[in-house]
Protein backbone atom coordinates (compact mmCIF):
# COMPACT_ATOMS: atom_id res chain seq x y z
CA UNK A 1 0.00 0.00 0.00
CA UNK A 2 1.23 3.80 -0.64
CA UNK A 3 2.82 5.54 1.76
CA UNK A 4 0.28 8.75 2.81
CA UNK A 5 2.15 11.72 2.45
CA UNK A 6 0.72 14.14 5.48
CA UNK A 7 0.44 17.96 6.33
CA UNK A 8 -0.06 18.46 10.12
CA UNK A 9 -1.08 21.81 10.67
CA UNK A 10 -1.17 22.81 14.30
CA UNK A 11 1.34 21.04 16.42
CA UNK A 12 -0.67 21.64 19.33
CA UNK A 13 -1.42 18.82 22.12
CA UNK A 14 -3.37 17.21 19.06
CA UNK A 15 -1.42 17.98 16.19
CA UNK A 16 1.99 16.63 17.49
CA UNK A 17 1.69 14.67 20.29
CA UNK A 18 -1.12 12.64 19.16
CA UNK A 19 -1.00 12.66 15.64
CA UNK A 20 2.75 13.53 14.56
CA UNK A 21 3.53 10.62 16.39
CA UNK A 22 1.74 7.93 14.75
CA UNK A 23 4.32 8.05 12.21
CA UNK A 24 6.78 5.95 14.64
CA UNK A 25 3.62 3.58 14.88
CA UNK A 26 3.29 3.62 11.37
CA UNK A 27 6.55 4.00 9.42
CA UNK A 28 5.51 2.20 6.52
CA UNK A 29 1.82 3.89 5.86
CA UNK A 30 2.53 7.16 6.76
CA UNK A 31 4.87 10.20 5.97
CA UNK A 32 5.13 14.06 7.84
CA UNK A 33 5.68 15.97 4.31
CA UNK A 34 5.10 19.37 5.86
CA UNK A 35 3.97 21.01 9.33
CA UNK A 36 3.25 24.48 10.36
CA UNK A 37 2.34 26.19 13.76
CA UNK A 38 2.56 30.08 14.74
CA UNK A 39 4.19 28.79 17.69
CA UNK A 40 8.31 28.63 16.57
CA UNK A 41 9.07 26.79 19.54
CA UNK A 42 6.20 24.13 19.12
CA UNK A 43 7.44 24.12 15.23
CA UNK A 44 10.54 23.64 16.20
CA UNK A 45 9.87 20.77 18.51
CA UNK A 46 8.39 18.99 15.59
CA UNK A 47 11.17 19.84 13.18
CA UNK A 48 13.66 18.48 16.24
CA UNK A 49 11.50 15.26 17.38
CA UNK A 50 10.73 14.35 13.37
CA UNK A 51 14.17 15.23 11.61
CA UNK A 52 12.20 17.57 9.13
CA UNK A 53 13.78 19.74 6.74
CA UNK A 54 13.41 23.55 7.73
CA UNK A 55 11.88 23.43 4.57
CA UNK A 56 9.05 21.13 4.86
CA UNK A 57 8.09 23.79 8.23
CA UNK A 58 5.83 26.71 8.08
CA UNK A 59 5.11 29.44 10.64
CA UNK A 60 1.44 29.32 9.90
CA UNK A 61 -1.44 27.06 8.47
CA UNK A 62 -2.10 29.92 5.68
CA UNK A 63 1.75 29.56 4.55
CA UNK A 64 1.58 26.40 4.16
CA UNK A 65 -1.72 26.45 2.15
CA UNK A 66 -0.21 28.70 0.42
CA UNK A 67 1.92 26.64 -1.43
CA UNK A 68 -0.97 25.03 -2.90
CA UNK A 69 -1.11 20.75 -2.58
CA UNK A 70 1.92 19.66 -1.44
CA UNK A 71 1.12 16.30 0.18
CA UNK A 72 -1.70 13.77 0.10
CA UNK A 73 -3.60 14.63 3.47
CA UNK A 74 -3.60 17.15 5.54
CA UNK A 75 -4.09 16.87 9.33
CA UNK A 76 -6.70 20.05 10.48
CA UNK A 77 -5.70 20.17 14.42
CA UNK A 78 -5.71 24.04 15.38
CA UNK A 79 -8.29 25.68 17.36
CA UNK A 80 -11.92 24.65 16.96
CA UNK A 81 -12.70 28.17 15.50
CA UNK A 82 -9.78 27.60 12.55
CA UNK A 83 -11.64 24.76 11.60
CA UNK A 84 -13.45 25.58 9.07
CA UNK A 85 -11.25 27.97 6.95
CA UNK A 86 -8.23 26.12 7.31
CA UNK A 87 -10.58 22.98 6.26
CA UNK A 88 -12.47 24.69 3.31
CA UNK A 89 -9.01 25.92 2.10
CA UNK A 90 -7.27 22.73 2.13
CA UNK A 91 -9.88 21.26 0.78
CA UNK A 92 -9.93 23.48 -2.30
CA UNK A 93 -6.51 22.68 -3.05
CA UNK A 94 -7.19 18.71 -3.13
CA UNK A 95 -6.03 17.25 0.02
CA UNK A 96 -8.12 14.64 2.31
CA UNK A 97 -8.80 15.56 5.41
CA UNK A 98 -8.03 14.23 9.10
CA UNK A 99 -10.05 16.90 10.82
CA UNK A 100 -9.92 17.66 14.51
CA UNK A 101 -13.66 17.81 15.83
CA UNK A 102 -15.76 20.18 16.05
CA UNK A 103 -15.93 20.32 12.12
CA UNK A 104 -17.45 24.17 13.21
CA UNK A 105 -18.89 25.98 16.34
CA UNK A 106 -21.27 27.42 14.03
CA UNK A 107 -23.57 25.00 12.86
CA UNK A 108 -23.99 26.69 9.04
CA UNK A 109 -20.37 26.32 8.36
CA UNK A 110 -20.56 22.77 9.40
CA UNK A 111 -23.34 22.17 6.58
CA UNK A 112 -21.19 24.27 4.34
CA UNK A 113 -17.78 22.14 4.95
CA UNK A 114 -20.27 19.17 4.09
CA UNK A 115 -21.40 20.02 0.79
CA UNK A 116 -17.77 21.59 -0.46
CA UNK A 117 -16.29 17.49 0.71
CA UNK A 118 -19.36 16.45 -1.09
CA UNK A 119 -19.33 18.52 -4.35
CA UNK A 120 -15.34 18.04 -4.02
CA UNK A 121 -15.48 14.09 -3.42
CA UNK A 122 -13.21 14.62 -1.03
CA UNK A 123 -12.91 12.43 2.32
CA UNK A 124 -13.32 13.98 5.30
CA UNK A 125 -12.36 11.91 8.68
CA UNK A 126 -13.77 14.06 11.99
CA UNK A 127 -11.54 12.83 14.81
CA UNK A 128 -14.26 10.86 16.66
CA UNK A 129 -11.68 8.88 18.65
CA UNK A 130 -14.17 6.82 20.33
CA UNK A 131 -15.66 5.02 17.22
CA UNK A 132 -11.89 3.38 17.00
CA UNK A 133 -11.29 1.80 20.29
CA UNK A 134 -11.31 -1.52 21.20
CA UNK A 135 -14.14 -0.64 23.78
CA UNK A 136 -16.44 0.85 21.67
CA UNK A 137 -16.16 -1.51 18.66
CA UNK A 138 -16.93 -4.49 20.81
CA UNK A 139 -19.76 -2.90 22.07
CA UNK A 140 -21.30 -2.18 18.73
CA UNK A 141 -20.25 -5.96 18.05
CA UNK A 142 -22.48 -7.35 20.77
CA UNK A 143 -25.41 -4.85 19.96
CA UNK A 144 -25.37 -5.62 16.12
CA UNK A 145 -25.24 -9.54 17.05
CA UNK A 146 -28.45 -9.14 19.05
CA UNK A 147 -26.80 -9.77 22.74
CA UNK A 148 -29.65 -7.53 24.62
CA UNK A 149 -32.27 -7.64 21.83
CA UNK A 150 -33.47 -4.27 20.25
CA UNK A 151 -31.69 -1.83 22.81
CA UNK A 152 -34.68 0.68 23.92
CA UNK A 153 -32.90 2.70 26.32
CA UNK A 154 -29.69 4.26 26.76
CA UNK A 155 -28.27 6.22 29.57
CA UNK A 156 -24.31 7.31 29.40
CA UNK A 157 -22.28 9.49 31.10
CA UNK A 158 -19.48 11.42 30.72
CA UNK A 159 -17.29 12.01 33.64
CA UNK A 160 -14.86 14.91 33.12
CA UNK A 161 -12.97 15.01 35.89
CA UNK A 162 -12.72 17.91 38.24
CA UNK A 163 -9.48 18.99 37.45
CA UNK A 164 -9.65 18.20 33.23
CA UNK A 165 -12.95 20.71 34.04
CA UNK A 166 -10.46 22.69 36.09
CA UNK A 167 -7.70 22.45 33.07
CA UNK A 168 -9.31 23.18 29.66
CA UNK A 169 -13.18 24.37 30.25
CA UNK A 170 -12.48 27.02 32.81
CA UNK A 171 -8.74 28.00 32.97
CA UNK A 172 -7.82 26.93 29.56
CA UNK A 173 -8.67 27.09 25.59
CA UNK A 174 -11.96 25.64 25.65
CA UNK A 175 -13.33 28.12 28.87
CA UNK A 176 -15.32 30.78 26.83
CA UNK A 177 -18.21 29.34 24.30
CA UNK A 178 -17.45 32.87 22.18
CA UNK A 179 -13.57 32.01 21.76
CA UNK A 180 -13.80 28.05 21.13
CA UNK A 181 -17.48 26.37 21.08
CA UNK A 182 -20.35 25.41 23.73
CA UNK A 183 -18.97 23.04 26.35
CA UNK A 184 -21.99 19.86 24.74
CA UNK A 185 -19.81 20.70 21.26
CA UNK A 186 -16.58 20.23 22.32
CA UNK A 187 -16.68 17.67 24.71
CA UNK A 188 -19.95 15.64 23.78
CA UNK A 189 -19.95 15.17 20.11
CA UNK A 190 -17.85 12.09 20.61
CA UNK A 191 -20.84 10.97 22.65
CA UNK A 192 -23.47 12.06 20.60
CA UNK A 193 -21.98 10.61 17.90
CA UNK A 194 -21.41 7.18 19.90
CA UNK A 195 -24.78 7.26 20.51
CA UNK A 196 -26.03 7.93 16.72
CA UNK A 197 -23.50 4.82 15.58
CA UNK A 198 -23.96 2.56 18.16
CA UNK A 199 -27.78 2.67 17.80
CA UNK A 200 -27.94 3.20 14.00
CA UNK A 201 -30.46 5.62 14.66
CA UNK A 202 -30.55 9.44 14.03
CA UNK A 203 -32.05 11.74 16.72
CA UNK A 204 -35.43 12.89 16.16
CA UNK A 205 -36.33 15.26 19.22
CA UNK A 206 -33.59 16.86 21.44
CA UNK A 207 -33.98 18.86 24.72
CA UNK A 208 -31.44 19.84 27.33
CA UNK A 209 -31.07 21.59 30.93
CA UNK A 210 -27.84 22.46 32.28
CA UNK A 211 -24.87 25.13 32.64
CA UNK A 212 -22.27 26.32 35.27
CA UNK A 213 -22.66 25.99 38.53
CA UNK A 214 -19.52 26.28 40.52
CA UNK A 215 -16.53 28.33 38.48
CA UNK A 216 -18.16 31.63 39.31
CA UNK A 217 -17.14 34.63 41.53
CA UNK A 218 -20.17 34.41 43.67
CA UNK A 219 -18.70 30.58 44.57
CA UNK A 220 -15.76 31.87 45.73
CA UNK A 221 -14.20 30.80 48.89
CA UNK A 222 -13.92 33.55 51.60
CA UNK A 223 -10.50 34.92 51.07
CA UNK A 224 -9.44 33.51 47.72
CA UNK A 225 -6.46 35.05 45.82
CA UNK A 226 -6.83 36.00 42.02
CA UNK A 227 -3.94 33.67 42.12
CA UNK A 228 -3.34 30.11 43.88
CA UNK A 229 0.16 31.04 44.50
CA UNK A 230 -0.80 33.88 46.53
CA UNK A 231 -4.07 32.35 47.81
CA UNK A 232 -4.45 31.32 51.56
CA UNK A 233 -7.15 29.02 51.38
CA UNK A 234 -5.29 26.94 48.47
CA UNK A 235 -4.97 24.25 51.05
CA UNK A 236 -8.38 23.13 50.85
CA UNK A 237 -8.81 23.62 46.99
CA UNK A 238 -9.01 20.84 44.93
CA UNK A 239 -8.58 23.16 41.96
CA UNK A 240 -5.13 24.46 43.14
CA UNK A 241 -2.63 24.71 40.55
CA UNK A 242 0.36 23.19 42.39
CA UNK A 243 -1.81 20.49 43.06
CA UNK A 244 -2.97 19.73 39.37
CA UNK A 245 0.74 20.53 38.05
CA UNK A 246 3.23 19.82 40.54
CA UNK A 247 1.76 17.06 43.29
CA UNK A 248 -1.31 14.97 42.48
CA UNK A 249 -0.81 11.78 41.63
CA UNK A 250 -1.40 11.12 38.05
CA UNK A 251 -1.30 14.92 36.72
CA UNK A 252 1.67 16.31 38.98
CA UNK A 253 5.06 16.50 37.16
CA UNK A 254 6.69 16.19 40.80
CA UNK A 255 4.93 12.58 40.01
CA UNK A 256 6.61 11.29 37.48
CA UNK A 257 4.17 13.03 34.63
CA UNK A 258 5.52 14.67 32.37
CA UNK A 259 3.12 14.52 29.72
CA UNK A 260 -0.87 16.58 29.41
CA UNK A 261 -1.92 17.74 31.23
CA UNK A 262 1.25 19.77 32.22
CA UNK A 263 2.83 19.93 28.60
CA UNK A 264 0.15 22.32 27.97
CA UNK A 265 1.50 24.42 30.03
CA UNK A 266 5.34 24.31 29.15
CA UNK A 267 6.35 22.14 25.74
CA UNK A 268 9.18 20.50 27.72
CA UNK A 269 8.14 20.75 30.68
CA UNK A 270 10.44 20.94 34.05
CA UNK A 271 9.57 22.12 37.90
CA UNK A 272 11.20 25.32 37.02
CA UNK A 273 8.74 26.02 34.07
CA UNK A 274 5.76 24.62 35.36
CA UNK A 275 6.26 27.20 38.47
CA UNK A 276 6.86 29.47 36.24
CA UNK A 277 3.81 28.99 34.57
CA UNK A 278 1.41 28.91 37.51
CA UNK A 279 2.39 31.76 38.72
CA UNK A 280 2.36 33.91 35.55
CA UNK A 281 0.10 32.75 32.97
CA UNK A 282 -3.62 31.46 32.44
CA UNK A 283 -3.46 28.10 34.28
CA UNK A 284 -2.49 29.11 37.56
CA UNK A 285 -5.75 31.59 37.97
CA UNK A 286 -8.29 31.15 40.59
CA UNK A 287 -10.68 28.68 38.71
CA UNK A 288 -13.48 31.37 40.61
CA UNK A 289 -12.18 34.83 38.53
CA UNK A 290 -11.80 33.40 35.05
CA UNK A 291 -13.80 34.23 31.79
CA UNK A 292 -15.09 31.03 31.36
CA UNK A 293 -18.54 30.34 30.63
CA UNK A 294 -19.06 26.96 29.49
CA UNK A 295 -21.23 24.94 31.02
CA UNK A 296 -20.02 22.14 34.09
CA UNK A 297 -23.14 19.67 34.12
CA UNK A 298 -25.53 19.37 31.51
CA UNK A 299 -28.42 16.73 30.62
CA UNK A 300 -29.22 16.24 27.10
CA UNK A 301 -32.92 13.95 25.95
CA UNK A 302 -32.91 12.29 22.90
CA UNK A 303 -35.81 10.73 21.04
CA UNK A 304 -34.29 9.11 18.15
CA UNK A 305 -35.78 7.43 15.55
CA UNK A 306 -38.36 4.24 15.84
CA UNK A 307 -39.24 5.60 19.16
CA UNK A 308 -35.86 4.71 21.25
CA UNK A 309 -34.78 7.36 23.86
CA UNK A 310 -31.38 8.24 25.46
CA UNK A 311 -29.81 10.17 28.05
CA UNK A 312 -26.50 11.80 27.93
CA UNK A 313 -25.05 13.43 31.19
CA UNK A 314 -21.97 15.74 31.22
CA UNK A 315 -20.42 16.47 34.34
CA UNK A 316 -17.39 18.39 35.70
CA UNK A 317 -17.95 16.39 39.25
CA UNK A 318 -15.93 13.46 39.12
CA UNK A 319 -13.28 12.40 40.01
CA UNK A 320 -13.02 9.16 37.78
CA UNK A 321 -12.78 9.92 34.36
CA UNK A 322 -14.13 7.86 30.92
CA UNK A 323 -17.67 6.91 30.42
CA UNK A 324 -20.31 4.88 31.26
CA UNK A 325 -22.79 3.42 29.48
CA UNK A 326 -26.09 1.37 30.17
CA UNK A 327 -27.59 -0.15 27.56
CA UNK A 328 -31.28 -1.40 28.25
CA UNK A 329 -32.46 -3.94 25.69
CA UNK A 330 -35.56 -6.21 24.74
CA UNK A 331 -33.52 -9.17 25.74
CA UNK A 332 -31.32 -7.96 28.45
CA UNK A 333 -29.07 -5.32 29.63
CA UNK A 334 -25.40 -3.91 29.01
CA UNK A 335 -23.07 -2.24 31.63
CA UNK A 336 -20.28 -0.77 30.10
CA UNK A 337 -17.55 0.76 31.88
CA UNK A 338 -14.82 2.66 29.54
CA UNK A 339 -12.42 3.74 32.77
CA UNK A 340 -12.63 -0.23 33.52
CA UNK A 341 -12.57 -1.73 30.27
CA UNK A 342 -15.07 -3.89 31.40
CA UNK A 343 -18.42 -4.51 29.54
CA UNK A 344 -21.07 -6.50 31.77
CA UNK A 345 -23.92 -8.46 29.44
CA UNK A 346 -26.73 -9.36 31.67
CA UNK A 347 -29.32 -11.32 29.20
CA UNK A 348 -32.53 -12.03 30.46
CA UNK A 349 -32.67 -15.47 29.58
CA UNK A 350 -28.89 -16.86 30.29
CA UNK A 351 -25.99 -16.45 32.40
CA UNK A 352 -24.32 -13.08 32.98
CA UNK A 353 -21.23 -12.79 30.91
CA UNK A 354 -18.39 -9.96 31.01
CA UNK A 355 -16.26 -8.75 28.33
CA UNK A 356 -12.75 -7.66 29.47
CA UNK A 357 -11.31 -5.10 26.48
CA UNK A 358 -7.76 -5.29 28.34
CA UNK A 359 -7.91 -8.77 27.37
CA UNK A 360 -8.78 -8.23 23.52
CA UNK A 361 -6.42 -5.28 22.62
CA UNK A 362 -2.53 -4.46 23.46
CA UNK A 363 -2.21 -0.77 23.40
CA UNK A 364 -4.71 1.09 24.81
CA UNK A 365 -3.35 4.39 25.30
CA UNK A 366 -4.65 8.00 23.92
CA UNK A 367 -8.32 7.82 24.49
CA UNK A 368 -8.35 4.42 24.99
CA UNK A 369 -6.56 3.37 21.82
CA UNK A 370 -8.70 5.76 20.04
CA UNK A 371 -6.30 8.29 18.44
CA UNK A 372 -3.81 5.82 16.68
CA UNK A 373 -6.56 3.49 15.37
CA UNK A 374 -8.24 6.24 13.88
CA UNK A 375 -5.31 7.89 12.31
CA UNK A 376 -4.39 4.17 10.42
CA UNK A 377 -8.32 4.23 9.42
CA UNK A 378 -7.59 7.08 7.74
CA UNK A 379 -4.26 6.37 6.50
CA UNK A 380 -5.95 3.03 5.14
CA UNK A 381 -8.78 4.24 3.16
CA UNK A 382 -6.77 7.50 1.66
CA UNK A 383 -4.35 4.65 0.30
CA UNK A 384 -7.63 2.82 -1.38
CA UNK A 385 -8.34 0.49 1.23
CA UNK A 386 -11.86 -0.59 1.65
CA UNK A 387 -13.82 1.41 4.33
CA UNK A 388 -14.17 0.02 7.96
CA UNK A 389 -17.54 -0.46 10.23
CA UNK A 390 -16.28 1.88 12.00
CA UNK A 391 -15.35 4.84 9.39
CA UNK A 392 -16.79 7.88 9.71
CA UNK A 393 -18.03 10.04 6.81
CA UNK A 394 -18.13 14.02 6.88
CA UNK A 395 -21.96 13.68 7.26
CA UNK A 396 -22.15 11.34 9.91
CA UNK A 397 -20.22 13.36 12.14
CA UNK A 398 -21.79 16.18 11.15
CA UNK A 399 -25.27 14.19 12.54
CA UNK A 400 -23.43 14.31 16.06
CA UNK A 401 -23.05 18.16 15.61
CA UNK A 402 -26.51 19.00 14.96
CA UNK A 403 -28.02 17.29 18.00
CA UNK A 404 -24.95 19.29 19.94
CA UNK A 405 -26.12 22.56 18.41
CA UNK A 406 -30.23 21.10 19.05
CA UNK A 407 -28.93 20.68 23.23
CA UNK A 408 -27.29 24.06 23.24
CA UNK A 409 -30.38 25.79 21.58
CA UNK A 410 -33.34 23.88 24.25
CA UNK A 411 -30.75 24.67 27.08
CA UNK A 412 -30.93 28.52 26.45
CA UNK A 413 -34.21 28.09 25.59
CA UNK A 414 -35.17 26.33 29.13
CA UNK A 415 -35.46 22.56 28.10
CA UNK A 416 -37.62 23.26 24.75
CA UNK A 417 -37.92 20.45 22.32
CA UNK A 418 -36.03 21.01 19.34
CA UNK A 419 -37.26 18.93 16.08
CA UNK A 420 -33.97 17.94 14.57
CA UNK A 421 -35.64 17.08 11.25
CA UNK A 422 -36.66 20.83 11.15
CA UNK A 423 -32.82 21.78 12.56
CA UNK A 424 -31.66 20.04 9.82
CA UNK A 425 -33.27 21.34 7.25
N1 LIG B 1 -10.46 14.36 19.17
C1 LIG B 1 -10.31 14.61 20.43
O1 LIG B 1 -10.59 13.79 21.28
C2 LIG B 1 -9.78 15.95 20.86
C3 LIG B 1 -9.20 16.11 22.13
C4 LIG B 1 -8.72 17.37 22.47
C5 LIG B 1 -8.83 18.43 21.60
N2 LIG B 1 -9.42 18.25 20.39
C6 LIG B 1 -9.55 19.36 19.42
O2 LIG B 1 -8.32 19.44 18.69
C7 LIG B 1 -8.04 20.79 18.34
C8 LIG B 1 -6.63 21.13 18.82
O3 LIG B 1 -6.56 20.93 20.21
P1 LIG B 1 -5.16 20.95 20.98
O4 LIG B 1 -5.41 20.42 22.34
O5 LIG B 1 -4.11 20.33 20.16
O6 LIG B 1 -4.95 22.52 21.06
P2 LIG B 1 -3.57 23.30 21.13
O7 LIG B 1 -3.90 24.68 21.49
O8 LIG B 1 -2.61 22.52 21.97
O9 LIG B 1 -3.07 23.24 19.61
C9 LIG B 1 -3.49 24.10 18.59
C10 LIG B 1 -2.23 24.54 17.86
O10 LIG B 1 -2.61 25.31 16.71
C11 LIG B 1 -1.63 26.32 16.58
N3 LIG B 1 -2.14 27.40 15.72
C12 LIG B 1 -2.97 28.43 16.02
N4 LIG B 1 -3.19 29.20 14.94
C13 LIG B 1 -2.51 28.63 13.92
C14 LIG B 1 -2.35 28.95 12.55
N5 LIG B 1 -2.94 30.01 12.01
N6 LIG B 1 -1.57 28.15 11.79
C15 LIG B 1 -0.95 27.06 12.32
N7 LIG B 1 -1.07 26.72 13.63
C16 LIG B 1 -1.84 27.49 14.41
C17 LIG B 1 -1.35 26.77 18.00
O11 LIG B 1 -0.13 27.48 18.11
C18 LIG B 1 -1.33 25.42 18.72
O12 LIG B 1 -0.01 24.86 18.79
C19 LIG B 1 -9.12 21.64 18.99
O13 LIG B 1 -10.08 22.01 18.04
C20 LIG B 1 -9.74 20.72 20.04
O14 LIG B 1 -11.10 20.99 20.30
C21 LIG B 1 -9.87 17.04 20.02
Amino acid sequence: MKKVRVAIIGLGNRGLHAYAACVKLYPEKMEIAAAADISPERLELTRKLYGLPESACYPSAEALLERGKIADAAFICTQDRQHFAHASRALELGYDLLLEKPISPEVEECRRLVELAEKLGRRVSVCHVLRYTPFYGELKRLIDEGAVGDVVNVQHVENVIYWHQAHSFVRGNWRNSGESSPMILQKCCHDTDLLVWLLGRRAAKVSSFGGLYEFRPERAPEGAALRCVDCPVRRDCPYDAEKIYLTNPGTGLLRGNTGWPVDVLAPEPDEPSIRRAIEEGPYGRCVYRCDNDVCDHQVVNIELEGGVTAQLTMCAFTKRGGRDTVLMGTKGQIIANLSEQMIHVLPYSGENYDVDVRKLAHDLSGHAGGDTRLVEDFLDIVSGAPESPRTTTLAQSAESHYIAFAAELSRLQGGRAVDMREFRE
